[in-house]
């Protein structure tokens, strides 16, 4: 069945999966004007109950629940990767327009479905490519665009922010869970990779079986050649940090973009520092989100971006297994 979808004055948001990233979708949410927070469903009540308490909203039984009431026209899928796919699909089912949180999905068939559906009904499924929501990226890419760099020769794209082994866990290793943020802004500032070459390894983790640590090198389509590197066992508090940074360097000119350049010097939930960027991102995501649910704006990084993304990973997995370069 097709739904025609009218854009109410309020737009009515919900959440399914109500874990850490919620706690900067939530102001997110409620700094867009003209968008609430009606609810949640988290498949733990006791967590459900105590971040509706929190969000000052509705708790739902069900995620069924959640996206059959007319009041939400939006739905953001936070939950683990696992269950991206059966959320993302009962939200479009119902004619709600999503949000789906990066790693989109765990195969490119799933987000192929994903397209699907949403193309099908007219909805927008929106990747939470977060990362390339800084104005400055957004500014270097029209930069880049407009030549005022010259030919592009060398990207970095580099991240080093330590993470508890049982942080870590909850995750699928460094190059799905943040590799993933470094491929979409690979392809958003410099386009498509022609082949990469690959390496990985754990420095920290005691049980834990997954890397903390990868680098990537890549060959671009435009020739320029880029270095990918995500390390979560240990942050970088030298001077000219690389907590978060990423670099772009022309024939006739260069520009960078760092997370240690806007810093609380108070500890987040997992990072060392509050790097105000990180929730100024998802804050700008959720309001670019909100907008394109009027018709006012397209999604910066598409699910086209997101399969281009899980290839790339796929690719840096692959060159490592293999020990070779790997050709896109
Ligand atoms: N964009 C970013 O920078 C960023 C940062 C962190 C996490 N993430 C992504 O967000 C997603 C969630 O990560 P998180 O850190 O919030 O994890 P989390 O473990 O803190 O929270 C996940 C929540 O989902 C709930 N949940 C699990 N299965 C569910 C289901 N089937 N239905 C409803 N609720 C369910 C859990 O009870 C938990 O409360 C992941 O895909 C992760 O990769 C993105």
């Amino acid at each position: 069945m097709i739904h025609s979808f009218t854009v109410k004055q309020e737009i009515g948001v919900g959440f399914i999966g109500a874990g850490d990233v919620s706690l900067n979708h939530t102001p997110g949410i409620k700094a867009c004007e003209g968008a609430n927070l009606v609810g949640l469903y988290d498949i733990s009540p006791e967590r459900a109950a105590a971040r509706s308490r929190k969000y000052h909203c509705k708790r739902y039984d069900s995620a069924e629940e959640l996206v059959n009431d007319p009041r939400i026209d939006a739905v953001e899928v936070l939950t683990p990767l696992e269950f991206h796919l059966p959320n993302v699909k009962l939200a479009l089912e119902a004619g709600k327009h999503v949000l789906v949180e990066k790693p989109v999905g765990i195969t490119i068939t799933q987000i192929e479905e994903m397209k699907r559906l949403s193309n099908g009904r007219g909805l927008i499924c929106m990747p939470g490519h977060n990362e390339i929501y800084a104005p400055d990226m957004v500014e270097t890419q029209d930069l880049i665009k407009r030549g005022k760099f010259g030919k592009l020769s060398a990207i970095y794209l580099l991240y080093n922010i330590r993470h508890p082994e049982e942080v870590a866990k909850r995750y699928h290793g460094v190059i799905r869970e943040t590799g993933i943020h470094k491929c979409y802004t690979l392809l958003f500032l410099a386009g498509r990779p022609k082949s990469v070459q690959a390496m990985k390894t754990i420095q920290h983790y005691k049980d834990y079986d997954q890397e903390d640590i990868f680098m990537a090198n890549f060959e671009m389509e435009n020739g320029a050649l880029a270095h990918m590197e995500v390390n979560f066992a240990a942050d970088d508090h030298s001077a000219d940090p690389w907590s978060l940074y990423a670099k772009v360097i022309g024939t006739k000119g260069s520009a960078r973009y760092g997370h240690n350049d806007r810093v609380v010097n108070k500890k987040a939930s997992v990072h060392s520092h509050t790097y105000l960027d990180y929730p100024e991102t998802i804050r700008r995501e959720d309001a670019h989100f909100i907008d394109c649910i009027r018709g006012q704006k397209q999604p910066l990084s598409t699910l086209d971006d997101a399969v281009i993304a899980i290839k790339l990973t796929e690719g840096i997995e692959q060159s490592i297994r293999e020990s070779r370069t790997v050709t896109f």
